[in-house]
């Protein structure tokens, strides 16, 4: 029996076009399993599509600061106010099943061995971005893995802990005994580092090799559905530049 080959998603947002393309590529590249990272929604216009896709897949979940706080009747103190216009409107479009299964989402979910968390590993709550050797180091502290997945900064990034901590140059490594990885698999929805494709990552668990991989899918469709839906102009605009 072929070993298996994990796609993970992560900061999808509503995004079902973005979705649609990294699904059809994981699947070309021989996918058995789907995670995810946490951000189901939030910021692009098919919300409940992307909630379906998800739920039908089967796909493992962890919590998003957004799949929070469109489950949680409380006050998104840390949310830019285009955010948080956005999880009103998610929340009257999804519906209560859908609300429902946002808020049973973990903070952290073990999965075959490795881990997946939204944010970070020290404090999965309090929502902090890593985005330098620092920042993961507090995490690596708290991984008791050899290979952990995160999203939330939206770029795509490998951490490597043998010792000291480093950023790699590289978006493909192969996971050796002895080290420990903590691998930021970008966004399938709003990338964020000035490429537009979507982006996940393929963990393959035999060959023990991940792949941060991106993907062109139909950035004006999503945008049309964006303006269509009303949602703020800043929104889509944003998705043809990839910030
Ligand atoms: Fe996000």
């Amino acid at each position: 029996m072929a070993g298996k080959r994990y796609a993970i998603l992560g900061d999808i947002h509503g995004n079902l076009e973005a979705l649609t393309a990294v699904l059809a590529d994981a699947k070309e590249q021989g996918a058995t399993d789907y995670v995810c990272v946490g951000d189901l929604v939030g910021y692009n216009a098919n919300p409940a599509e992307t909630l379906q896709r998800v739920r039908e897949l089967g796909v493992i979940c962890v919590r998003g600061n957004h799949d929070h706080y469109v489950a949680h009747d409380e006050l998104a103190r840390d949310f830019h106010p285009l955010a948080a216009n956005v999880v009103d409107w998610t929340r009257m479009q999804i519906g209560e099943d859908n609300i429902a299964f946002l808020r049973a989402l973990s903070m952290k979910r073990m999965v075959n061995g490795f881990l997946l968390v939204h944010s970070t590993l020290d404090m999965p709550e309090k929502w902090g971005y890593v985005f330098d050797e620092l920042e993961a180091e507090s995490s690596f502290s708290y991984q008791s893995t050899s290979v952990c997945f995160h999203g939330h900064t939206h770029q795509p990034v490998i951490f490597e802990k043998s010792g000291t901590v480093a950023r790699l140059n590289t978006l493909r490594v192969i996971i050796t005994l002895g080290k420990k990885y903590f691998i930021n698999v970008g966004s399938v929805g709003q990338p964020r580092d000035g490429d537009p494709r979507a982006s996940y990552g393929l963990y393959d668990l035999a060959g023990r090799v991940v792949e941060l991989r991106r993907v062109v899918y139909d950035v004006a469709s999503a945008q049309r559905h964006i303006r269509a839906a009303g949602l703020p102009e800043r929104l889509a605009v944003r998705l043809a530049t990839g910030i």
